[in-house]
């Protein structure tokens, strides 16, 4: 991906009663060469359904993260992204 690029995931979560409400928003953000080797240069955020950032990459609750680029350290091969399986991409 190209410096600037950002990919945002929605989410929502079920109720043990059946109803569905908005879960954390989870966005990737392609930074410039050098911004950090270990994880190609992306920069994670965590926004929770109220709003709340729940921690970002080198910023704000940037703890909160690192467990994102700990898994996506595997995709490491393309890009640290993981797409839906094959099977699923029509
Ligand atoms: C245990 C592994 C794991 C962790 C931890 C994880 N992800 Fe992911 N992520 C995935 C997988 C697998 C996919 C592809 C399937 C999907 O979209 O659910 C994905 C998809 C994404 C995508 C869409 C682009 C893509 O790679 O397909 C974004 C954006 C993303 N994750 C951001 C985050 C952020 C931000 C965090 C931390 C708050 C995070 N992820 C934590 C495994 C993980």
């Amino acid at each position: 991906m190209t410096v600037g690029t950002i990919l945002a995931k929605d989410s929502f979560q079920l109720t043990p009663s059946g109803e569905i409400q908005a879960g954390p928003l989870f966005l990737m953000e392609e930074m410039k060469p050098g911004y950090n080797k270990e994880n190609g240069d992306w920069a994670y955020t965590l926004i929770m359904a109220n709003g709340d950032i729940y921690g970002t990459s080198q910023g704000k609750g940037a703890e909160n993260v690192t467990f994102c680029s700990d898994c996506h350290n595997a995709a490491e091969d393309q890009d640290y992204l993981f797409f839906l399986p094959e099977e699923y991409r029509k």
